[in-house]
């Protein structure tokens, strides 16, 4: 009986790419940048299965080109870059990774949040630069971390992973999600409206998925409610931030600082204003970049992958609906 033809668009840990590697006739991509739209959209067209990253962007074009598809399984929890209801149309069960990364990322957003209070990369460009010449009592001045508000935006397993962090520093955690959480309400935080964790907050981090709702959610309206010594942090995607907006932040002392794991466009241009500015720390997209993590979200995405070429249901499926109409 021949194998199913699956297209996997990167080299991924090995640990997952084994576990397709009877069953399947495996075609991966080799190169470090993704396969362009075109190559893309020709791959599918001859698979039964997709292994997709974030950076893939599945549309309703390339899902309806592709005849003998049947599920396509995405490496992240992230799944913006895909049309759910295209493929939820044709009956394709869609595979995310949910929970697995979610204290790695949540370690990176606490990574960042204090690199930027304490103003670590700017300290380390001035030591790099031979211009430490003595201990500066003014020197590098940055902001306490410990008992600041720490604002959240979107309490789910990131946001309260963060939330869990923020405790051992003794923060006041406030916080604006879709509904009330009972996990947060345990860990003592408070639940208030967008615009009041805008203004209360001295870190505010963003943790929500990207949608048409929070679409350049922090605008400058949003930065106009911050105190000017607040601290953004973002690493849940970059279109939730309007970068423009946060230019202008960042540059007229609206905030005092952004550590930004996501951007947008990602990666960003080489000539965008935000790498002028020493505070604006940005890092590659690097949530959930731990050998440990990496390797059991590659596991699950191909976990997923085999279930839906038998025809099982995804053990962790970002458009359940699918089941329904079936
Ligand atoms: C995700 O899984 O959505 C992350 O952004 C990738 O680490």
């Amino acid at each position: 009986m021949s194998k199913p033809r699956v297209f996997v668009t990167r080299v991924i840990p090995e640990p997952g790419l084994a576990l397709l590697r009877d069953s399947c006739d495996l075609v991966i991509w080799p190169d470090e940048l993704p396969p362009s739209y075109d190559t893309l959209r020709a791959e599918a067209a001859r698979s039964e299965g997709l292994l997709t990253l974030l950076s893939d962007p599945i549309d309703a074009a390339l899902i309806n080109a592709a005849p003998s598809l049947r599920v396509i399984s995405q490496m992240a929890v992230g799944v913006d870059n895909i049309d759910l209801a295209a493929a939820t149309a044709r009956g394709i069960p869609v595979g995310h990774t949910p929970g697995a990364l979610t204290e790695t990322t949540a370690d990176l957003a606490f990574a960042l949040l204090m690199a930027a209070a304490r103003r670590l990369p700017e300290a380390e460009r001035f030591v790099h630069a031979g211009q430490w010449r003595t201990w500066g009592p003014m020197l590098l001045l940055g902001q306490d971390v410990h008992g600041a508000t720490l604002g959240i935006v979107g309490m789910g397993r990131i946001g309260l992973a963060v939330a869990r962090r923020a405790q051992g520093f003794a923060m006041r955690i406030i916080y604006y999600s879709r509904h009330e959480s009972p996990e947060a309400r345990a860990l003592g935080a408070e639940y208030l409206p967008l615009d009041e964790v805008f203004a209360q907050a001295d870190f505010i981090s963003l943790h929500t998925p990207l949608t048409p709702e929070t679409y350049h959610l922090v605008n400058d309206r949003a930065f106009a409610l911050m105190k000017p010594t607040a601290v953004l942090i973002n690493t849940a995607r970059g279109g939730v931030i309007d970068p423009d907006a946060l230019y202008r932040a960042l540059s007229t002392g609206k905030i005092a600082a952004a550590a930004l794991d996501v951007t947008e466009p990602e990666p960003i241009p080489p000539d965008s204003p935000l790498l002028t500015l020493d505070n604006c720390l940005i890092v590659p997209h690097i949530g959930s970049a731990s050998v440990a993590t990496r390797t059991r979200i590659a596991v699950m995405a191909a976990e997923n992958l085999l279930a839906g070429l038998r025809g099982e249901r995804l053990p962790h499926c970002a458009n359940p609906q699918v089941y329904e109409r079936q």
